[in-house]
């Protein structure tokens, strides 16, 4: 199947998460709720990144081993629907392995050195001059993961932007020695409400920053983080007047709450003064406890049965490598490079 004949399908999807923890309230807010919805519309893949998770996690493959059942768990529990999205596990798919030494031909080094998100990370990482060289090129992995699906659409955090950019410039030098469209470009999709802050309130909720509440998390687990949450710091006495702004329990609410009048007017009360954190961080509680509780016992009954989850992840990895196996092929041939059946 080319670029073209492909017009009249449902546009495709691929998404990805690195196996490296289990997820969280972030990821549901920032990716998983859109999946959910987004499955009934378009072809979807959904890519257990655990090669691109080795890329700085090579001194501990078991714990990206472990934590591709856990993710796997996390996308079941949430409704992701195997019978409607394919997802598949990114090390088994050799076909990528190939795309990307491929288009590592078709980017320089400056070029990854100079990635936001790839600089960010570096930084973030603490690598200093030790950068893995797999890391540095993970872009071009990426951009491997997302043109072998042929996929239209990357819902993916702001963060990731710059990786997107690099993949269409890719695509286009492919496409443009080509002389046809050999490959789509394909096109972010940042979600409306943000990022999710930790409960601690610092910008991004992460496992490795002990902000975050899992998917799965116990009752009480929810009951203490929420509790912990930050809020105004100024905000001493309940007849003292508080800030909204940047006050997480706020962020939550609106995040999180249904009732966006009742919302409103909490705020206007806060604002004035006479409403005290601990009845706010009670609403908090209540809605999570509400929304978590399916997806734990879900969660809990699909953890008794790892066959049937691994079932799911081999029958999606056999459809995807087929898949990307033949976006190889159409790349290979396209580029003219030595073929037996052309013999050339
Ligand atoms: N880089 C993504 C992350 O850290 C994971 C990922 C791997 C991905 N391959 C992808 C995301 C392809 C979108 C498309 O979350």
């Amino acid at each position: 199947m080319t670029a073209q004949t492909q017009t009249n399908r449902r546009p495709v999807i691929l998404t990805g998460d690195r196996p490296t923890g289990p997820l969280h309230l972030g990821h549901y807010v920032g990716s998983l709720k859109s999946r959910v919805t987004l499955q009934d519309t378009h072809e979807q893949y959904v890519l257990l990144a655990d090669t691109q998770a080795m890329t700085d996690n090579a001194h501990d493959p078991d714990k990206v081993r472990r934590n591709v059942l856990e993710v796997a768990l996390d996308y079941l529990a949430v409704g992701i629907d195997p019978a409607k999205t394919t997802i598949t596990v990114q090390s088994h798919l050799p076909a990528l392995a190939e795309l990307t030494l491929m288009y590592l031909n078709f980017v320089t080094v400056a070029r990854l050195e100079r990635n936001p998100t790839i600089k960010e990370e570096i930084q973030a990482r603490g690598f200093g001059r030790d950068i893995p060289a797999g890391f540095l090129c993970y872009p071009a992995s990426q951009a491997a993961d997302i043109t072998a699906f042929k996929a239209h659409v990357v819902p993916v955090g702001e963060d990731q932007a710059p990786l997107i950019e690099q993949t269409n410039e890719i695509v286009r030098r492919i496409n443009h020695q080509v002389g046809r469209e050999v490959l789509p470009e394909c096109k972010a999709l940042i979600p409306e409400f943000g990022r999710l802050p930790g409960v601690d309130g610092k910008a991004k909720m992460s496992k490795s920053l002990g902000n975050a509440i899992a998917l799965g998390a116990s009752p009480e687990q929810i009951k203490a983080a929420v509790h912990s949450m930050y809020t105004d710091p100024n905000h001493l006495r309940v007849s003292d007047p508080g800030q909204v702004e940047g006050n997480v329990v706020f962020t939550y609410l609106d995040a999180f709450d249904p009732n966006t009048e009742e919302v409103k007017a909490l705020k206007e009360h806060y604002r004035k003064g006479g409403l005290g954190d601990m009845v706010l961080k009670r609403r908090v509680e209540g809605i999570l406890q509400d929304m978590l509780a399916p997806i734990r016992a879900r969660r809990e009954e699909l953890a008794k049965d790892p066959d049937y989850v691994f079932d799911i992840l081999r029958q999606g990895t056999a459809k995807a490598r087929a898949l990307t196996q033949q976006t190889l092929d159409e790349v290979r041939d396209a580029l003219g490079m030595f073929s037996f059946e052309a013999r050339r």
